[in-house]
């Protein structure tokens, strides 16, 4: 079964499913298989060296058989420069690229002359206007349910698809809890285009996380997604934990952020995320992790969603014709 949408046919890939940067684990390894599957997979900046993010743009350019891109975050915390200087090194091997967590004026023309496609992540319908006004290509719209860090403004993507999607021209698309074909399916009814995924993709046999990262991912019940880093501004969607309860107990002692900063750093996640040490450190995971059934390959995945879709559209026609009966 084809899918098509503009961006299918922007970024010249058989699925309207793309993987979503993810720091620490976004590798070439996954890249290459998400891309082989049919969809984008994109190599993440965060928690990588610039060294380490052109190994992995190399890794996942000799596995790949199609579009590759690359995600950077573009707050001021992140040293981006570095990476820029990278994609344009690379840039014959690379189709997309993302940005995410900052103001994307002033970066998206230099990246649309080296002849990549630039899609924004926003979260709101304001940021979403800023991109499309800055020449982005597509719009990648984040809900609160999303793991990782989301914006503080903690809009769900009920809500976000359908006004973005009002107010910019460009292609949408979706990421936040999209965990199986159902959920993609809604979010084309509500006006995406196309769906980006980070969550379900830990739980495949290609990603580098721990075993102990994936197999909690399995067994957790949906109401293990939760909220670290609000006491201090942020928002980062995390797997609940012994050790993620004692990080939220010390913020509503209100700690200073220096004193916060021991628990929630980087490398807290990369020890359990890649170590497999949840007891000294803390992992993301989206709200759609009730919705993960099993550790498989990415083709897999990929395949799941896609019948899972076409059963979820069959029901829905069977529904309508029942609701719209007269
Ligand atoms: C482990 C993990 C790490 C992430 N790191 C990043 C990142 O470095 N940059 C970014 O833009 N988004 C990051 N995200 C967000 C994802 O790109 C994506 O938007 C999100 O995972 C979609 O929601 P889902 O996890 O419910 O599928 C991360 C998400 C996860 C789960």
């Amino acid at each position: 079964m084809e899918l098509k949408s503009r961006i299918t046919e922007q970024l010249a890939i058989d699925y309207p499913i793309i993987e979503g940067g993810m720091a620490h684990i976004g590798d070439g390894r996954l890249a290459a298989a998400v891309t082989n599957a049919g969809g984008l997979g994109q190599v993440a900046a965060s928690g990588f060296s610039p060294r380490r993010f052109r190994e992995q743009i190399d890794i996942a350019a000799q596995a790949a058989n199609g579009s590759l891109g690359v995600n950077v975050p573009i707050g001021t915390s992140f040293n981006y420069q570095a990476y820029f200087e990278i994609i344009r090194e690379k840039k014959d091997v690379l189709s997309a690229v993302s940005l995410s967590s900052g103001d994307p004026r002033g970066h998206t023309q230099m990246l649309k002359e080296l002849g990549l496609t630039v899609m924004v992540v926003v979260a709101s319908v304001r940021q979403a206007v800023v991109a499309e006004e800055a020449g982005a290509d597509i719009i990648i719209c984040e809900g609160f349910e999303a793991g990782g860090r989301n914006s503080p403004m903690e809009l769900t993507l009920f809500t976000l698809i359908p006004s973005i999607s009002k107010h910019v021209s460009l292609p949408v698309i979706a990421a936040g809890g999209i965990s199986n074909g159902k959920a993609m399916l809604g979010a084309f009814a509500l006006g995406a285009e196309g769906v980006q995924v980070g969550t379900r993709f830990i739980a495949t046999e290609e990603c580098a996380a721990h075993e102990t990262y994936k197999r909690s991912l399995v067994e957790a019940k949906d109401e293990q997604s939760t909220v670290i880093e609000r006491s201090i501004g942020s928002v980062n969607r995390v797997l609940m934990s012994p050790y993620v309860q004692e990080v939220q107990k010390r913020e509503e002692k209100r700690l200073p952020f220096y004193d916060l900063f021991t628990y929630i750093n980087g490398q807290r996640n990369r020890i359990a995320a890649i170590q497999g040490d949840m007891e000294n450190g803390w992992v993301h995971a989206g709200q759609g992790i009730g919705a993960i059934g099993s550790i498989t390959s990415v083709q897999n995945v990929i395949d799941e969603y896609i019948q899972d879709m076409k059963q979820a559209a069959k029901q829905l026609d069977d529904n309508t014709a029942l609701l719209m009966k007269t």
